[in-house]
């Protein structure tokens, strides 16, 4: 597999800049912020960072409704702070992804502007309109009567965010753009030049938004868009050999074998391993069997890991936080074994203290049920939680009010808080090349009715018990790590281990 060696052993925080740290006292998060609690990422055993959105736009989408793809918005500061922050970055160690958004724009951005003038101009192509003011894109959701040009455009995602133009597998009517048409190689010329240049200044690649979206009219197997990934990646990659792209697809089996993604997360879609691992009534981490989870997982596994990176991740901006499903205890045991997979993991801000979902606030940036995980970082106990120096009426949202909730300076206090849980497992993940991305992955116990997960990573054993009840494991040997209770074979509730060969 020919990756990015820093792959290997790379744990990846996920920020969401609004709610990391506002340093200048205007009650968002900014870019100097993150810059300010680089080291905090980096004594957690985090190497890597994905910042959400961070560019030009109005917002309707908390930021993937970007109106300049080259300009840091001017709520998280400057250019030159983003590029200061990739230098500080990489002085600790610590490699930066941002968030390309290749499949729409915002309504606002100037390509767009152009594209519904009803004269001809460059970029009356760049994106997919119909030839007639009343007539739409069939089987997508499409907008009229917003523009001077007579025609429809198709939308990616929100009414704000119209579709880019990479062209249609199969030409059926006459204003359809085939893939190779001088349009649709302009679009995706444009936003390899928007990569060149974020990587021109230091950044080390690109999350993906929506990776799976741009050829429209695909077949199953996205073969088109895949194709046009594929070739897009080798030609940054000829330039910027260490770049790595994770895509926001949830298909291994495509995002890696054929767009040749470097990694690709295992998000929450009902039903999937990830889904009965962690999220759904009867997940494992729950106490229940692992059966459905690793079906799932080994049928991926297996047909990508010769190529890429599976991605677990213990949230993200989209989903409720993780610790709406899972209880203290269940989370450490969880965090566990999530952080000893093979792949490249992800940790959301905030999961690492067990931060709350917050469900009941008002949407806010096109938010709505995402809203309650999008809230400010709780650093420490008083004002604001450390987040930030303004009122708090003045905050991009709300911290939690309750008053225990967790911040991260009690937590390093507290030798058994959920904090030190992670801190030790991802030490324990840079300590053992076993433990990291490339490691050979085995399971060895998992069955109907049994809540006890074994499986071999290299010569390391690991087992898992997320229930209330203890287990006989069959296993001998002391332990290099232990979560819970583990005593001549059997494994306390709520435990883990993990033990030589
Ligand atoms: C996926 C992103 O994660 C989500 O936050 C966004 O709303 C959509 N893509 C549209 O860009
Ligand atoms: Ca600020």
């Amino acid at each position: 597999m020919n990756r990015p060696a820093w792959l290997k052993d790379a744990v990846f925080y996920e920020i969401y800049p609004s709610s990391f740290y506002d340093s200048n006292g205007d009650g968002i998060g900014d870019i100097n912020g993150i810059r300010q609690k680089l080291p905090y990422v980096k004594d957690l055993g985090c190497n890597a960072l994905w910042l959400n959105p961070c560019f030009d736009s109005p917002f309707k989408d908390g930021g993937y409704d970007v109106r300049d793809y080259k300009l840091v918005a001017p709520r998280y500061g400057t250019n030159e702070d983003l590029f200061a922050l990739f230098r500080e970055a990489h002085e600790l160690g610590i490699r930066v992804l941002l968030d390309l958004v290749p499949g729409h724009t915002s309504e606002e951005h100037p390509w767009f502007r152009m594209s519904g003038q009803a004269e001809r101009n460059e970029y009356s192509d760049r994106y997919v309109w119909t030839d007639f003011w009343i007539k739409g894109t069939p089987g997508h959701p499409y907008i009229g009567g917003e523009t001077p040009r007579n025609g429809t455009y198709m939308l990616n995602f929100f009414k704000c965010q119209p579709a880019l133009n990479y062209g249609w597998a199969k030409v059926t009517e006459s204003w359809q753009t085939p893939l190779d048409a001088p349009a649709a190689k302009a679009t995706r010329d444009a936003m390899a030049d928007v990569m060149r240049f974020w990587l021109g200044h230091g950044c080390d690649g690109f999350r993906v938004d929506m990776a799976n979206s741009l050829v429209k009219g695909d077949d199953e197997n996205k073969s088109y868009t895949c194709a046009l990934w594929k070739k897009l990646l080798n030609e940054l990659r000829a330039e910027f050999p260490q770049a790595a792209w994770v895509a926001e697809w949830g298909w291994p089996k495509q995002a890696l074998c054929l767009a040749d993604f470097d990694m690709d997360f295992y998000l929450d879609h009902p039903g999937n391993g990830y889904n009965r691992l962690v999220r759904s009534a009867d997940a494992y981490l729950k106490g229940n069997d692992p059966l459905a989870f690793a079906t799932d997982y080994l049928d991926q596994y297996g047909a990508s890991h010769a190529d890429g990176y599976i991605s677990f991740i213990t949230g993200n901006h989209d989903t409720p936080r993780i610790s709406w499903y899972l209880t203290g205890d269940q989370l450490k045991v969880g965090y566990a074994l999530l952080f000893t997979l093979p792949g490249v993991p992800f940790l959301y801000y905030g999961d690492e203290i067990g931060m709350r979902y917050l469900e009941t606030l008002p949407t806010k940036e096109g938010g709505y049920t995402r809203t309650g995980s999008r809230t400010p970082m709780q650093w420490a106990k008083g004002p604001n939680l450390g987040f930030s120096q303004a009122a708090a009426d003045a905050l991009y949202l709300p911290v939690d009010p309750a008053p225990d909730a967790p911040t991260a300076a009690e937590q390093a206090k507290d030798p058994g808080s959920l904090l030190h849980t992670v801190k030790a497992v991802l030490a324990l993940r840079h300590r053992f090349p076993d433990l990291q991305a490339d490691g050979s992955f085995e399971v060895l116990h998992a069955q109907q009715g049994d809540p006890l997960f074994v499986y071999r990573r290299g010569k390391l054993t690991l087992a898992v018990n997320p229930s209330q009840k203890a287990v006989e494991t069959g296993l001998a040997g002391t332990p290099l790590f232990q979560i819970g209770a583990f005593e001549a074979g059997r494994l306390g509730p709520c435990s883990f281990v993990m033990l030589a060969e």
